[in-house]
Order: structure tokens, then C-alpha cells, then sequence
């Protein structure tokens, strides 16, 4: 049940699947609509707090993530076709790709100061600051371009999700949405 089988994904991995999937795509839309905040907005301070803390959990979530997967795993690709094997094999690696680089930039953007960055004020997590100038504005480019990149690939990535629901008629989904008996 909690654990991937020869077929099927356990409970713990389908979980932080669809936990990330909710909690990136509430933070891409938090991050849209803070970036064009007012000063005198009562949301300029609280938004960028909010999208640092729930990101700072999703780093957990992350991390904790490619533990569990490398002590866990995964079942066997659905299909016989080796090229639909190949590319979705593909697109897991560049939606873990893109999401480290989404995190990891994010949490440079705001080590920027210095200063340790507050998770809802319960604790604070250390900044990491590099030998280089620019390193908010950097981070902040790395960052805007990745979250955008990662929405399209998230986007085809769920495409082909349905498409193997509705045309090929396969169990990928299923076996995503809940854990199956072999
Ligand atoms: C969970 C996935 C995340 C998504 C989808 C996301 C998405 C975004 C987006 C779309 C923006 C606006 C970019 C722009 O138009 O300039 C943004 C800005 C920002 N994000 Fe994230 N973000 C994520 C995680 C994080 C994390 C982990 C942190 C730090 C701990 C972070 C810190 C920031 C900061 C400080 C800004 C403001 C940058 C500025 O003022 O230009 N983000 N984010
Ligand atoms: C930001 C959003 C998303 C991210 C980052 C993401 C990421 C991933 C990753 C990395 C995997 C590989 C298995 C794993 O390591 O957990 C996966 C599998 C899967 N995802 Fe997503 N996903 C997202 C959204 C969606 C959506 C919206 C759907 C459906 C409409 C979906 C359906 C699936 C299915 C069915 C699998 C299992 C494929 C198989 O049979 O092996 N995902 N996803």
C-alpha cells in the first residue's frame, strides 16, 4: 500500500505527486500575481512571505522526494512502445530537472540579503550566499524562466496523462491516482 510495486506506485508517492503538482502551480500563480504588488498593496509584504515559506516546504517536500524514490523502486513503464517509454522517462527527468532548478533558484532569490529566511515564522531556514554581485537578480532570471518552462512541461506532461487515459485506454493514471493490487 504505502510502498511501489513491480506495477503500481505506493501511497507515499503518489501523495507528493499530487502535493507538488497543487502546491507548484498555486506558487506560479502567487508568483504572477505578486510580482505586480503595489507598495501600498497590503498583500506586498504578506505574498512574497507566504510564496517563501509554502516554497521553503516545498524544498522539503523535494528533497524528502528523491530520498523515498531511491529507496523505493519505481514500477515498470506502462506500454510496449520503446519510444513512448523513452519519452516518458524523458519528461520525469526534465520535471525533476526543472523543479530543482525552480527551488534552488527561488531559494537564492531570497538568501540574497543574507539574512535567514522565515518559514511562517515557526523557524528560519539559512541563507546561502555566493561570491558572485548580482546574485538576486541572477536567481531571479533563472527563476522566472524555469517556473514558466516548467508550467509548458508540466502542461504536456498532463496532456499525455490524458491521452493515455482516454486513447490508449491504459492503467497510468489509475495507477497514479491511487495504489492498485498487481
Ligand atoms: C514551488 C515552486 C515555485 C514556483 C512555481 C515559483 C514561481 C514564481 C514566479 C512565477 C515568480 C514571479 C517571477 C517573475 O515574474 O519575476 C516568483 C517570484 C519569486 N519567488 Fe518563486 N516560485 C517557487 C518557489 C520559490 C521558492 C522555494 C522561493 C524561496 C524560498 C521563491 C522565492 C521567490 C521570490 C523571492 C520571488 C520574487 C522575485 C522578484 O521579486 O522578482 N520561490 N516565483
Ligand atoms: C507541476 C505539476 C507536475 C509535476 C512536477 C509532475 C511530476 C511527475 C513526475 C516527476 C513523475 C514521475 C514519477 C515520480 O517520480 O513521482 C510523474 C508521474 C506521473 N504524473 Fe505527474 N507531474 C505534474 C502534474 C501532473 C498532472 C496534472 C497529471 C495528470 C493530469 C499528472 C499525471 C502523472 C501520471 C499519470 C504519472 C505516472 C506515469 C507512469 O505511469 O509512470 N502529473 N509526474
Amino acid at each position: 500500500m504505502w510502498r511501489n510495486s513491480q506495477h503500481s506506485y505506493g501511497l507515499i508517492q503518489i501523495l507528493l505527486h499530487w502535493t507538488t503538482a497543487i502546491l507548484v502551480t498555486g506558487m506560479f500563480a502567487l508568483g504572477i500575481y505578486m510580482v505586480d504588488l503595489g507598495y501600498y498593496d497590503p498583500w506586498y509584504h504578506r505574498a512574497p512571505a507566504l510564496h517563501k515559506s509554502v516554497g521553503l516546504l516545498v524544498i522539503g517536500l523535494f528533497l524528502f522526494r528523491l530520498v523515498w524514490r531511491f529507496g523505493d523502486p519505481q514500477p515498470e513503464p506502462l506500454g510496449v512502445n520503446p519510444w513512448s517509454r523513452k519519452a516518458a522517462g524523458g519528461m520525469h527527468l526534465l520535471l525533476y530537472l526543472g523543479l530543482f532548478a525552480l527551488l534552488a533558484s527561488g531559494y537564492l532569490i531570497a538568501s540574497a540579503d543574507g539574512r535567514s529566511i522565515p518559514v511562517f515564522d515557526v523557524f528560519s531556514v539559512p541563507a546561502l550566499t555566493l561570491p558572485v554581485e548580482n546574485q538576486e537578480e541572477l536567481a531571479g532570471d533563472v527563476h522566472e524562466v524555469t517556473a514558466w518552462s516548467l508550467m509548458v512541461l508540466a502542461v504536456l506532461h498532463g496532456a499525455a496523462a490524458l491521452k493515455h487515459r482516454f486513447i490508449d485506454k491504459d492503467a497510468s493514471l489509475a495507477r497514479m491516482l491511487w495504489p492498485r493490487r498487481d
